[in-house]
């Protein structure tokens, strides 16, 4: 079986076939991510566009995929030619030759082509699927050669009378996992959990929070991920309630909780995963009592991830439950009702439950179906993440000022009860409690 990446090539085509047919007579333009200058010469890390990716499994930059369906489906890519000069700078290029070779393409040019041959790619095809306004020197070379196509009207080519968002299909398709999806996805997170753990044996008072980011993100790559899915929060003491803390530059006190918000990224898909544990091993009593009750919000909301149910239900299981536990810890005097109808709860608890997880850590696919949440179904997977974060200045009482907490897993929807993707990484207070002290 020929593999691109982490995947067989036939997953690939497969997804191709999907969005062809979706496409009918359709064409689909769909351009590489830019290369990013970080400074002068310095670039910074390449990442492929995650729906080029997923076409196409190709990660050079200066790629184009053109896909058209109907009577004659056509797989064309762009790319950047060999060149063996700067292939002694930069390592080897597929080039057009290892397009046809290795990746299937039916037609393969260097990107050099593409303004001659877009036009002739983009005739007669009733609409054009194309995500205007990303990258505005791209969108200038698409309207030229629509222009090109329209001057040719004379000839008997027809223009597409229409540019829509590919994300309507590519998107959709993307927000359910196939098996080879959640392959990566597994992987991505048996690295990650590895991570966890690491962190939650290794930590100690005295240690400063990037040394515990380096341990994390160290063991990211020592096992072969190769990237973050994104910048890794690791916040001790009060930094555990900046939501987006990312300067991990304190030392950890004795005493302390440390939130760990990080996930790594593997054959291009992504994980995402927060624990939240002792610096000294032992919860104190107050941090139990958040921690616990952050868990059973957590469990409500996973039980609540069944399909037909909406990421609003998810969402209010764990605000019920989060409401009701900070009124019995003495944080509000109002009824529950009152606390839910008046949002009490939202300087604690102010950040949504979930999103949908994939290629990217908050995947694509529509959130809204016709001005309504869409309902879950299975195969689609997503993060359920309650937290409470207690300002030091907070209203409430003295003993659960300065605490943040948040419990982050993976989840996928199946027929029945939701599968924790993410099961195996310590989570009960005891099995939070025994990692730290291994
Ligand atoms: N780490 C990003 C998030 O939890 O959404
Ligand atoms: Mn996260
Ligand atoms: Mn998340």
């Amino acid at each position: 079986m020929v593999r691109l990446g982490s995947m067989s090539a036939s997953s690939f085509s497969a997804r191709r076939a999907r969005v062809q047919a979706a496409l009918g007579d359709d064409v689909l333009v769909i351009a590489s991510t830019p290369v990013a200058l970080r400074n002068n010469d310095v670039e910074h890390d390449y990442r492929q566009d995650s729906d080029l990716y997923y076409l196409t499994g190709f990660d050079e930059p200066q790629t184009v995929l053109v896909l058209r369906g109907g009577r004659a489906p056509q797989f064309v890519l762009f790319v950047r030619p060999r060149d063996p000069e700067r292939e002694v700078w930069d390592g080897a290029r597929e080039g057009v030759e290892g397009a046809l070779a290795n990746y299937g393409a039916d037609q393969a040019f260097p990107a050099a082509q593409l303004e001659a041959t877009l036009p002739e790619l983009l005739g007669d095809a009733p609409r054009l699927h194309y995500r205007l306004g990303r990258d505005r020197a791209f969108d200038e070379l698409v309207l030229r050669a629509l222009d090109r196509v329209r001057a040719r009207a004379r000839t008997g080519v027809s223009a597409p009378g229409a540019i829509v968002d590919p994300g309507l299909i590519v998107h959709e398709l993307r927000l359910y996992k196939q098996p080879e999806e959640l392959e990566a996805m597994r992987r991505a997170l048996a690295i990650t959990g590895e991570a966890h753990l690491e962190a939650m044996r290794q930590t100690q008072p005295g240690m400063y929070e990037y040394e515990v980011e380096a341990l994390v993100n160290g063991t990211f790559r020592r096992r072969g991920a190769e990237r973050l899915a994104y910048s890794s929060i690791v916040g001790g003491g009060p930094n555990a309630t900046v939501l987006h803390y990312r300067r991990n530059d304190r030392q950890l006190q004795a005493g302390e909780l440390l939130l760990i918000d990080a996930g790594c990224e593997a054959g291009y898909y992504a994980s995402d995963i927060t624990r939240t544990f002792p610096v000294s091993g032992r919860f104190s009593e107050p941090q139990r009592q958040l921690y616990d009750l952050v868990l059973q919000a957590q469990l409500a909301s996973i039980a609540a991830a069944i399909p037909g149910a909406t990421l609003d239900e998810v969402h209010a299981a764990s605000v019920n439950v989060l409401a009701q536990g900070l009124r019995e810890l003495g944080f509000f005097q109002e009824s529950l009702e009152e606390v839910l109808e008046r949002q009490l709860y939202r300087p604690y608890y102010m950040h949504r439950t979930s999103h949908w997880l994939g290629m990217d850590v908050h995947d694509v696919g529509a959130y809204f179906v016709a001005g309504k949440p869409r309902p879950l179904a299975p195969g689609m997977v997503l993060t359920v993440e309650p937290g409470l974060y207690v300002s030091e200045t907070a209203p409430c009482p003295e003993r659960y000022r300065g605490l943040g907490i948040r419990i982050e897993d993976d989840v996928l929807v199946t027929v029945g009860a939701a599968e924790v993707l993410s099961q195996f990484i310590p989570k009960t207070v005891a099995e939070v409690e025994r990692a730290c002290t291994a």
